[in-house]
C-alpha cells in the first residue's frame, strides 16, 4: 500500500470507530462547559504546585480519554481533576474527546528558558511516540506546543512514581533536571496543541 492510500485506510478506519462509538461533538462542547474557567485562557495556573494548566485542545481524543478515566479511577492523582471525572460516564469522555480534538484555539505556549537545541538531541528517544502527528489518533499524547512547566511536571510525576506508567518511568527515570528542562523548551517551541478559547 502506498503512504497515501494506507493514509486514507487509516482514516476510514478512525472514521468508522467514531460512528460505530456514536461520538458527539457537540454534546461534547457542552458537556465541557464547566471546565472552561481553567483550560480555557492560556496561562491558567494550578494553584499548588504552580505549574500551567495543560493545554488540552488538539490532543488526541483515545489519549484524552484514556487521562479522563485514569483520574476518574484515581489512579493518577489530582484532586480537582478526580473531582472533575467523578461521575463522567465513557459516552461523555468520547464526546469531551472529540470535541477538544476538533478546537483550534490559542497556540500560545509558555516557555521556560530551557535549551531548545539541547533538549531537541535529548527528544531523540522521546520522537517515535511524541512526534506531533495530528492526523492519526494515538494513545501517546501530543507534546508539541505544550506549556514548558507542565511537561516538567508531568516528568518529574514519572520520576518519582506518583504518576504511574511503567514505559514513561522507564523513558525518563535517567533524565537529570536540567536534561527535563531542555526537553520541555523543545517541545513547548513545536506548533501542536491549542487551548480553548
Ligand atoms: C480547577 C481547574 C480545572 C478544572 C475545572 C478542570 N481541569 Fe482538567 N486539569 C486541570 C489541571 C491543573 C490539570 C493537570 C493535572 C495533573 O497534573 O495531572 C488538568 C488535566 C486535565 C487533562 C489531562 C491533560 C494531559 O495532558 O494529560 C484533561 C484531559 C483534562 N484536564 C480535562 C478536563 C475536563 C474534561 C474538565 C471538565 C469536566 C476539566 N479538565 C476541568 C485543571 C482543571
Ligand atoms: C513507546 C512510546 C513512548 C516513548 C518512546 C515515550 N513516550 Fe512519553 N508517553 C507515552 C504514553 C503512552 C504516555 C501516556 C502515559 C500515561 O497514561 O500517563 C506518555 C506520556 C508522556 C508525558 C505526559 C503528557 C501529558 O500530557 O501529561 C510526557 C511529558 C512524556 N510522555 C514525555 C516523554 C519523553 C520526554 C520521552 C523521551 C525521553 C518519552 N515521553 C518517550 C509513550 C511514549
Amino acid at each position: 500500500m502506498n503512504k497515501q492510500a494506507m493514509f486514507l485506510a487509516l482514516s476510514l478506519t478512525a472514521l468508522s470507530n467514531v460512528h460505530a462509538a456514536g461520538v458527539d461533538v457537540d454534546a461534547g462542547k457542552d458537556a465541557f462547559e464547566t471546565c472552561r474557567g481553567c483550560h480555557t485562557s492560556p496561562g491558567t495556573s494550578n494553584v499548588y504546585p504552580t505549574y500551567y494548566v495543560p493545554k488540552i485542545g488538539g490532543q488526541h481524543p483515545s489519549y484524552t480519554v484514556a487521562a479522563l478515566k485514569a483520574y476518574k479511577a484515581s489512579n493518577r492523582p489530582h484532586r480537582t481533576m478526580m473531582a472533575n471525572t467523578i461521575s463522567m460516564s465513557d459516552s461523555t469522555m468520547a464526546n469531551v474527546a472529540a470535541y477538544l480534538a476538533t478546537v483550534d484555539g490559542s497556540t500560545k505556549a509558555i516557555q521556560n528558558g530551557g535549551d531548545a537545541k539541547k533538549g531537541k538531541v535529548l527528544a531523540a528517544a522521546c520522537i517515535a511516540c511524541h512526534n506531533g502527528d495530528i492526523e492519526t489518533d494515538s494513545s501517546n499524547p501530543i507534546l508539541a506546543g505544550q506549556h514548558a512547566n507542565y511537561l516538567e511536571r508531568a516528568i518529574s510525576e514519572y520520576q518519582s512514581g506518583k504518576r504511574t506508567s511503567p514505559l514513561m518511568q522507564s523513558m525518563v527515570q535517567g533524565l537529570s533536571e536540567d536534561d527535563v528542562k531542555d526537553i520541555a523548551a523543545y517541545f513547548t517551541n513545536q506548533k501542536g496543541l491549542t487551548t480553548v478559547e
